[in-house]
């Protein structure tokens, strides 16, 4: 485990924040929950989640700036640290009673991604990973997968949201990657497609039209597992365009030209 100060205050905060998550997953049909767009949900447990982050992360770096999901960007003092937080990834997971969902955290400093925590509290699964320390989950290191040929791959995707990213390109990809793969899977929270990248878990992940908070913590996290992760054009514009493609080295590459060819 990571034990610098930073990560330290990373993991206090998001442990604060999954017990407020446990506590209205008892009670999920009493939460209000409003729309933001189709298919696009936002519950109390989002807001609540979010404002233990936003206090506790100010209070031990108080002139960090944010960017949260549900609250925006609000400025720091300090131009080059910024948060980048999603309080609650899988939010349709949580309201249908699935326990797949979780708190992601990263540090992001001039633009890039120093260090990521993301944590499923439901199954109290901790990932935490630093720039040039690992990746780790609870207490033990992580690598990616090794494995060389994609019909060996269990391969993990997002799917495009009602209403929002080009469903016919998906189709596309979709057809041409499941002759290709020994499995396909989709979760519902795409910080945890990536700390499963980084796990091992999955061979590969990708996704389009995602938000930096959704991504930000997972790229440390995969970096630093030794796979490769990039936009779909295999540049480094990840944060940038929000498509996201992860595996290891030869993975990457080959997922990268199939889907390509779609
Ligand atoms: C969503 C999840 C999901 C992805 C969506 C995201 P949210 O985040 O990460 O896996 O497919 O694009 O919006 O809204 O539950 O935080
Ligand atoms: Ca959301
Ligand atoms: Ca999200
Ligand atoms: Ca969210």
């Amino acid at each position: 485990m990571i034990r610098s100060p930073l990560i330290t205050v990373m993991v206090q905060a998001v442990r604060k924040a999954g017990r407020a998550l446990i506590r209205d997953f008892g009670e999920v049909e009493q939460l209000q929950v409003s729309v933001k767009g189709p298919a696009d949900f936002v519950s109390a447990a989002d807001r609540k989640s979010e404002d233990v982050l936003f206090a506790e992360l100010s209070k031990a770096r108080p002139t960090y700036g944010f960017l949260m999901e549900e609250r925006g960007r609000v400025d720091g003092t300090d131009d080059a640290n910024e948060w980048v937080v999603d309080p609650l990834d899988g939010t349709t997971n949580f309201l249908h009673g699935i326990p797949m969902f979780a708190i992601s955290v990263a540090l992001v400093r001039n633009g890039v991604p120093m260090a990521g925590v993301i944590f499923n509290p439901a199954n109290d699964e901790l990932f935490v990973a630093e720039v040039g320390q690992g990746a780790y989950l609870n207490d033990r290191r992580l690598r990616v997968a090794g494995r060389r040929k994609l019909a060996e791959c269990v391969v993990c995707c997002g799917l495009p949201h009602m209403g929002r990213g080009d469903h016919e390109q998906f189709n596309r990809e979709l057809g041409v990657v499941q002759r290709q793969v020994a499995g396909l899977r989709r979760t519902g929270s795409a910080a945890l497609d990536l700390a499963w990248v980084a796990a091992g878990r999955f061979d590969a992940f990708w996704e389009r039209k995602l938000a930096p908070w959704d991504m930000a913590a997972g790229l440390v996290m995969v970096r630093e597992a030794g796979g490769f992760v990039s936009d779909m054009d295999g540049g480094e514009k990840i944060l940038e365009k929000g498509d996201v493609l992860a595996g290891n080295e030869l993975i990457h590459r080959d997922l990268q030209r199939l889907l390509k060819s779609a």
